[in-house]
């Protein structure tokens, strides 16, 4: 029976700290269309990440600095349109909150408003604070994003994991603590050392998301293309493939060139 069948109600925020809690672990992937967001909440995901990450595998840029605030929310309301039960937390854009609390507060609110998604993720620790809180004062639920942040990929100049030296660690540590004080109800840790994840999932009472982040901590989130294996080329160590899509379309759509060609498509049963 699926999940819209079985009359389970929405998953909050508060049932994400419970779960953290009772120590059930937190399922989260990557969204960005109504299609896959219908299949990704029919199979029972509990968080839906409307992630910026979107710039790479929707659009095809390099990284995730070009996509605007105006793409993420329409990437969002298509998502929300097919979801029933799944958490929808939506990346703020490059240039739509750091160094301008009021910035981040209006984009905040038109991701809310415009897209009806849940809660809003946003990159970095004490350097954000402000944004961070006058975002949740206005009642919007913030996700914290430490570790490797794409969004600044020019400052750290690779995507190598982060945080393996003490000061990194500390301070990612102290970044967590604040962002649990400001109130934020979870945080992503990508690419750290999985006993440092052990040690943020221990220090902070809220759940702690992983991505390349080891197996100590409250969840995990991968990007939907590459556990499905439509996104061949991006091979990190942390990813696990759940399907080969790259061969099942490629198959399917050479069939359908070969039938199209042959005239065999479509047949009598076909057609009008
Ligand atoms: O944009 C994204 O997909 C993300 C995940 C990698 C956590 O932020």
């Amino acid at each position: 029976m699926s999940v819209h069948q079985s009359g389970i109600k929405r998953i909050t925020t508060h049932q994400l700290q419970a779960m953290k809690e009772r120590g059930e672990k937190i399922s989260m992937l990557t969204a960005y269309d109504f299609s896959m967001a219908k299949l990704l909440d029919g199979a029972g995901i509990d968080v839906l990440l409307v992630g910026d990450s979107a710039s790479n595998v929707m659009a095809g840029y390099e990284t995730t600095l070009p996509i605007t605030l105006d793409h993420m929310i329409y990437h969002a309301s298509s998502v929300i349109r097919a979801v029933k039960r799944a958490f929808v937390v939506v990346d703020i854009p490059f240039g739509s909150y750091q160094g301008n609390s009021s910035e981040a507060l209006r984009s905040a609110i038109r991701i809310m408003k415009e897209s009806g998604a849940h809660a809003v993720k946003m990159e970095g620790g004490h350097e954000i604070k402000e944004s961070v809180v006058r975002i949740l004062s206005a009642g919007v639920p913030v996700m914290g994003h430490l570790g490797l942040t794409p969004q600044s990929i020019f400052k750290f100049g690779t995507y190598t994991v982060r945080a393996k030296d003490d000061e990194e660690a500390d301070k990612l540590i102290e970044d967590a603590r604040l962002l649990e004080e400001c109130g934020c109800f979870a945080i992503v840790v990508e690419k750290i050392p999985a006993q440092l994840a052990k040690k943020v999932a221990q220090e902070v009472k809220i759940p702690i998301i992983g991505i390349g982040a080891g197996g100590y901590v409250d969840g995990q989130v991968l990007v939907m293309q590459d556990m499905l294996g439509i996104n061949k080329e991006f091979k990190p160590r942390f990813l696990r493939r759940y399907a080969d899509l790259d061969t099942v379309v490629t198959d399917a759509v050479s069939r359908y060139i070969e039938d199209v060609k042959a005239n065999d498509f479509p047949n009598e049963n076909e057609q009008y």
